[in-house]
Parts: structure tokens; sequence; C-alpha cells
């Protein structure tokens, strides 16, 4: 038996003001996309902004329906739109916030599981890594690809 382990890095900032201006953008972005959010059932506003290898910016935002399931995160409408819209664009960047009551929450808020795996197959599909920016009020976390915040990666049969 041979013991094994896996690091994430990971870069911390305490503000937008500190991310490199196409960086900023996109955290700005993912702010804004907060407001298109339906959230009547959980109360919790989640935007996401992806940038394309144009430079284009497309936000997304969470969708709630009374059957809950038929609702979606955030990052997914934001994913499925940009490649849906431009099929021929890689995703190079992903942005999320989120808030509630108009207050965006100090903490970043980290994507769940199926949005992770969907973000997975958009980073195969552009075949370059796509990096992912975490926001919240009072720290923001950057990785640089889908692979630290799912290691492992299922991406074939
Ligand atoms: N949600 C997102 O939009 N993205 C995430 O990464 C986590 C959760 C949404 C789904 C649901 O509308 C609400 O937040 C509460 O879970």
């Amino acid at each position: 038996m041979t013991s094994k382990e896996i690091k994430i890095a990971y870069q911390e900032y305490d503000s937008t003001a500190q991310l490199n201006p196409s960086d900023r953008e996109l955290a700005e972005a993912a702010i804004e996309a907060t407001a298109g959010s339906y959230a009547p059932y959980s109360k919790f506003n989640v935007g996401a902004a992806v940038r394309l290898d144009s430079g284009l910016i497309i936000k997304g935002s969470n969708q709630e329906n009374a059957a809950y399931p038929s609702g979606i995160c955030a990052e997914r409408t934001a994913m499925f739109y940009a490649s849906a819209t431009y099929p021929e664009n890689a995703i190079t960047s992903i942005a999320i916030a989120a808030g509630q009551d108009g207050v965006l929450c100090d903490i970043p808020v980290s994507p769940c599981g199926a949005c992770r795996q969907v973000m997975a197959q958009y980073q195969l599909k552009g075949g370059q890594h796509m990096s992912i920016l975490l926001v919240g009020g009072s720290r923001i976390w950057k990785f640089e690809k889908v692979d630290d915040l799912l290691p492992l990666i299922f991406d074939s049969i």
C-alpha cells in the first residue's frame, strides 16, 4: 500500500481591487449577475459570469422552480448559455458570487458538485484551463483550473 496526497493550490485576495483587471471585471460581473437570480424558495441569490476566449463575458444566475429539481444553479445557467450561443468559443474563466437580501456573502460560496462536473466538461471541450474565481465580500479565492476543485476528474468512458 502507498499513501498518496493531493494538494490544492489557490490564491486569496482581500477585495476585487487586488485582482488583475480582467479578473476584476469578471468578479464584478458575477456580483451584478446576482440581480437576475430568481430564488423565491431559498432566497439565496447566486450570480456567475463566464469569460470566453474572445473576451466576451456572459452572466447567469440561479433559477428556481416549484418542482425543486427543475431549478438550476447560476454557474450552469451561464455555462450552458455560453456553450449553446458560442459553441466555437472556449470558456476560459468563471466567477461566482452570492448574496442574500441584497448583501454579498462575505465568505466565498463554493460551487456544488454538479456544477464542478459541468465546468470539467467545458474545460475539456475548450481544450484549455478554466480558472475559477469565488467572490466573497471579504475574500476572493482563485483556482487556476477546474482540476483544483474537482480532483481526479471523470471525463470519459
Ligand atoms: N446555487 C447556485 O446557484 N450555485 C451554487 O454553487 C450553489 C447553489 C443555488 C441553487 C439554489 O437555487 C440556491 O442556490 C440554494 O441552494
